[in-house]
């Protein structure tokens, strides 16, 4: 196999022993990369975004790319004077090099958060196989090629680092695979594959928004390789999570035309998706997306943020640099009872964090609720309560209704069918896949995009040039 340069913006040295293992890495992510995304995209060109480092023309390119052309690049945000601003360190410089006593802390952080990348690759990957536009498949790629690229970072961070133990992580993480029984992600949300544009788009609201976050903490910790390396992909993260929230606002317009239309909200028979099923989908995924911000109280992420490795998302704001002054209303389990107790903050860290996302989230959902007050339609999304479907924290196994309140075991398993997808909401969900690749053709769950990609045409331009693209495209000179 002919190996590509690696593009870059850290000065990387492929004599080095860590350039070398990337050389060679190449290789396997390669082959790993050609067993999970579909092959017949491959030579396909589509209009990309590609990261070219942080200058002040901008930090990427959009051109014509095939995918099997893509290189992944290592960027990182240039180095600046700083100093850490939370935990036992305030104050001391940032570390340029693993201080020996935090190394397994880092390291254990680290593998978790690389192994979302490709887990988020392989489980979206096929959906390349029925999207619903020829926007829509451009979009995929480019989520897909960015969750690469956040791999090929997290290991250049690995083997710069932590010698043979990040080269033997760099190893495992293309060995674990999403949904494996020997060798699962280390993640439960990302051991569940996605055959259906809902769940995508909805993933990308929830798990995109997680990763923004989960970057967040990084990118004002201590360690400035990682924070740098992080705050890099905090430049790609945004698109990400537009996908999924212009998506999502794309299918609830055509829901609701279909619905007037048809004066029904059974609409899976006029090629829509009912708001119900919609609603369904999202109480499936919330508390798998909740559950990736970890237990409420946490004895770890207390030592994390300590140590500097872990500071609070909105640190920059934050009035006090140990976590001792805010304190915040938690459920604590008793047998099989919750019971609210006031903790510090510093002591309920992922509560913290996992309220502003929740707010976050709450803002979105109002946007989309605003679209079905324009259809004159009653139905309200809703985000199901934190306690609702858990499988970690205080809540995990217990049986909660969508508000939060306490239900009987029968009750939920009497609900299961109105809360969550049943069989029958997924084999109808999945005849609507159809694959529509031509300009200006959208499948009939969805209606067309209204933001345009780099302020190329929304009509007559076509972002990926499959063999159904009937008008050749000028290819741009690429500009940031
Ligand atoms: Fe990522
Ligand atoms: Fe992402």
């Amino acid at each position: 196999m002919v190996r590509a340069s690696i593009p870059n913006n850290v000065n990387l040295d492929m004599t080095s022993a860590s350039g070398l293992f990337l050389d060679h890495y190449q290789d396997q992510f390669r082959q790993w990369w050609d067993d999970v995304v579909p092959s017949e995209f491959r030579e396909v060109p589509m209009y990309l975004r590609c990261p070219v480092g942080c200058d002040r023309a901008g930090w990427a390119d959009f051109r014509f790319v095939k995918p099997g052309e893509y290189r992944w690049g290592l960027f990182q945000t240039p180095m600046t004077e700083r100093q850490i601003r939370f935990g036992d360190r305030a104050g001391e410089s940032v570390w340029q090099t693993v201080p020996e006593e935090h190394r397994d802390l880092l390291l254990k952080h680290i593998r978790v958060q690389a192994d979302a990348e490709p887990g988020s690759v392989e489980q979206s990957a096929n959906l390349a196989r029925c999207a619903p536009s020829n926007y829509d498949l451009r979009n995929l790629y480019q989520f897909l090629l960015e969750e690469g690229r956040h791999l090929w970072a997290m290991v250049h961070v690995l083997v710069e680092h932590f010698g043979q133990a990040g080269e033997d992580e760099g190893h495992a993480l293309l060995h674990r695979s999403c949904g494996s029984d020997s060798d699962p992600r280390l993640l439960d949300a990302f051991n569940h594959s996605i055959d259906e544009w809902l769940s995508y788009f909805i993933w990308c609201v929830l798990a995109d928004r997680d990763g923004k976050y989960q970057l967040s903490t990084v990118s004002h910790g201590a360690f400035d390789p990682l924070a740098r390396t992080a705050a890099f992909m905090l430049f790609e993260e945004p698109f990400h999570l537009s996908i999924g929230t212009q998506g999502i606002e794309r299918v609830l317009r055509r829901s609701a035309e279909l619905m007037q239309q048809h004066d029904s909200e059974d609409i899976f028979e006029h090629g829509g998706i009912p708001l119900a099923v919609i609603q369904k989908y999202l109480n499936y995924w919330s508390p798998r997306v909740l559950d990736l911000f970890g237990n409420d109280e946490s004895r770890r992420a207390r030592e994390a943020f300590e140590a500097g490795i872990r500071a609070r998302p909105y640190e920059p704001s934050c009035s006090d640099h140990d976590g001792q002054s805010e304190q915040l209303m938690v459920d604590r389990r008793d047998g099989d009872v919750l019971n609210q107790v006031q903790v510090l903050e510093v002591d309920a860290l992922n509560t913290a964090m996992r309220r502003r996302f929740v707010e976050e989230v709450q803002v979105v959902i109002r946007r989309w609720n605003r679209i079905l007050d324009a259809h004159h339609i009653d139905t309200r999304i809703y985000l199901a309560h934190e306690r609702f479907n858990r499988h970690i924290g205080p809540a995990k196994n217990l049986h909660f209704d969508p508000q939060g309140q306490a239900i009987s075991a029968e009750q939920a398993q009497q609900q299961q069918s109105s809360w969550l997808p049943s069989d029958d909401d997924r084999r109808r969900l999945k005849s609507l896949m159809q694959q529509e690749l031509r300009p200006d053709h959208y499948a009939s769950w969805i209606a067309p995009p209204t933001v345009a990609i780099n302020n190329k045409p929304l009509a007559g331009f076509a972002y990926v040039k499959t063999a159904d693209t009937a008008s050749e495209n000028t290819v741009e000179v690429p500009h940031a």
